[in-house]
């Protein structure tokens, strides 16, 4: 045998019937319903569709390689922040039929990860559709959130699918126990959203939740129960368009996702600037301690106001966004 001929266990990078691949999701914000949504309470959640997530892939001779976030290398040494990228890889290939075929894998993010933007459902979920484009596998939505629900779980543990499903939407979604339905937002206003470029980790916020119910069930429950319900009302004022209604219940979610003990005192400081710069309402958003905040603004020339107060005030990064701009499919 010649250097560089396949060896038998090569064989399947030679003979499997892949081109390249292209892959996209979007990140998201959660406008209500983090982690309550874990215990079977609805979520509202929005695309950001100009933040994207963008995987290609292409077939290589060579062992599989990950590029990602500025970390190149073999897949199989891939760091363990990448786990749930390479478990993605692994349930699409399986799932194509493919199992050993060699790949070379890129992820490009247009928004930083770890900042309850959905990054790793993003990663996961671009990388899959990439990784079945490659092959040619029809698939339907159900199958795609499945196998981004197994990588999810890596990076999460137990995700409600909310990141899954929300990072794939078109439009705004009310989520519940893994059903989803469009909500169209007859909101005249606008939502700010700024990084506080703390990373955070969901797995250890939703985790020391569950050791919180676990332990104190009498004092996590009623939380989690109240944050349910402020967000079943949110349904409401985000159909009616009232405003106030909506910036008082961010408020309130964010003070019990505080006494939750998934706030921190940035994320407080940032919710507070917002509100002194005129914002109706302010809420962390995603897993907490560290990430991102939002702010509801009455006008646009309010959501710049908040958010040039949100950077003097440290935050990092700031996006502002119309959520009436969003077209539901009826
Ligand atoms: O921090 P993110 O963007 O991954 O959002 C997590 C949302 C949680 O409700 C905290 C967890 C979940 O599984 O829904």
């Amino acid at each position: 045998m010649q250097v560089g001929d396949p060896s038998p266990s090569d064989r399947s990078s030679v003979d499997t019937p892949m081109h390249a691949g292209v892959g996209q999701t979007v990140a998201k914000i959660i406008l209500f319903g983090e982690h309550s949504v874990v215990y079977g309470y609805p979520a509202i959640a929005m695309p950001l569709r100009n933040l994207r997530m963008i995987a290609r892939v292409e077939p290589t001779t060579r062992p599989s390689e990950l590029s990602s976030l500025g970390w190149v290398g073999p897949l199989d040494e891939a760091p363990a922040r990448f786990a749930s990228i390479v478990r993605a890889v692994d349930a699409a290939l399986e799932f194509a039929g493919h199992p050993n075929a060699r790949l070379r894998i890129e992820t490009h993010a247009e928004f930083p990860p770890e900042r309850g933007l959905g990054s790793s459902a993003a990663a996961a979920g671009a990388v899959i559709r990439a990784v079945l484009n490659a092959f040619d596998v029809d698939v339907e939505p159900e199958d795609l959130f499945d196998l981004t629900q197994v990588a999810e779980r890596i990076a999460h543990g137990h995700p409600s699918g909310l990141d899954a499903t929300a990072t794939s939407s078109q439009s705004p979604i009310h989520f519940q126990a893994g059903a989803t339905t469009a909500v169209q937002i007859n909101l005249s206003a606008w939502i700010v959203v700024a990084d506080s470029g703390i990373h955070g980790s969901t797995r250890e916020t939703v985790g020391h939740i569950r050791e919180e119910h676990e332990r104190c069930p009498e004092v996590t429950r009623p939380r989690l129960a109240e944050l349910g319900r402020i967000t079943a009302e949110a349904v409401d004022d985000v159909r009616a368009g009232d405003v106030s209604g909506l910036g008082q219940k961010m408020n309130d979610a964010h003070r019990l996702l505080a006494e939750l003990g998934v706030s921190n005192a940035r994320l407080d400081q940032l919710t507070a600037a917002a509100r002194s710069a005129g914002a109706v309402g302010a809420k962390l958003t995603g897993g907490g301690r560290g990430g991102c905040v939002i702010a509801l603004a009455r006008t646009s020339a309010d959501a710049k106001r908040i958010a040039a107060a949100l950077g003097m005030a440290g935050a990092t990064g700031t996006w502002v966004y119309a959520p009436h701009a969003y077209e539901v499919a009826a």
